[in-house]
């Protein structure tokens, strides 16, 4: 595959960057587009769910090839994952499909959507959100890679290049390096995780492995393997 030109737009605040993309799109963009805010005002996460999207965020959206693989998923997480390390010094985790954590809360949520001939790629990263800024209901569950903006040591814009170039690397490379990479940050290997279906838990298991196709392995307790390929899982407390 040919490599993307990147052309990135910034935004003070829009309702969502995947909205805004499509827009573009629908005028012609090209893949390799991307649009940038510093807030949304109604940002969109998986399952029709909110995401927020408070000042100290970086909210981006880039326009790529289609594919139809779940890895494409998997590839934007390690992308993230890789560049918040460069230019951050921050260790983050993988949890199964495309979340990231930093110490044990969620740092990074991905949504790709499929769009005409392409696949929207949105990323929101809590970069140095302050903890009061996130609903009360995400207190205990969100974090930011840095307390606040004057706690920040480095600059947000070479977090989005970064993201946006590892990106664009993985999604037209051959190489199939990321997805070792992928299996080793992932976060729920051996842990016990309860599997979620229309927001009920339907099975309980532990996890044993993720496989090349990035499928999550889970062994029941009656020894039956699950092969979750879609879906949301969420880990038990013992
Ligand atoms: C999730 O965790 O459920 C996925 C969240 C994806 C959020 C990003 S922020 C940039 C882009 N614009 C949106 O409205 N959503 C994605």
């Amino acid at each position: 595959m040919s490599e993307l030109n990147i052309n990135l737009t910034y935004f003070e605040e829009v309702e969502s960057t995947n909205k805004v993309l499509k827009e573009m799109c629908d005028k012609g963009a090209p893949d390799g587009t991307v649009v940038v805010a510093w807030s949304q005002s109604a940002g969109r996460g998986r399952l029709g769910r909110a995401f927020s999207s408070p000042k100290g965020g970086i909210y981006l959206s880039m326009l790529l090839p289609h594919d139809d693989s779940m890895t494409i998923t998997a590839k934007a997480a390690v992308a993230v994952r890789r560049a918040i390390e460069y230019c951050t010094d921050r260790e983050c985790r993988i949890k199964w499909v495309n979340d990231l954590y930093y110490n044990g809360k969620k740092v990074c949520g991905i949504l790709a959507e499929a769009y005409k001939a392409h696949v929207i790629m949105g990323i929101g990263i809590n970069f140095c959100t302050p903890q009061k800024a996130f609903p009360l209901e995400l207190q205990n569950t969100a974090i930011s890679l840095y307390p606040s903006p004057e706690k920040s040591d480095s600059d947000p814009m070479d977090t989005v290049n970064e993201v946006v170039r590892n990106l664009a690397q993985l999604c037209t490379e051959e190489d199939d390096s990321w997805l070792s990479e992928y299996q080793r940050y992932s976060m729920l290997i051996g842990k016990k995780v309860n599997v979620i279906q229309a927001g009920k838990v339907t099975a309980t298991g532990t996890v044993s492995k993720i496989d090349n196709a990035c499928a999550l392995h889970i062994i029941e307790k009656d020894g039956h393997e699950m092969v979750l390929t879609t879906g949301e899982v969420s880990i038990r407390e013992v």
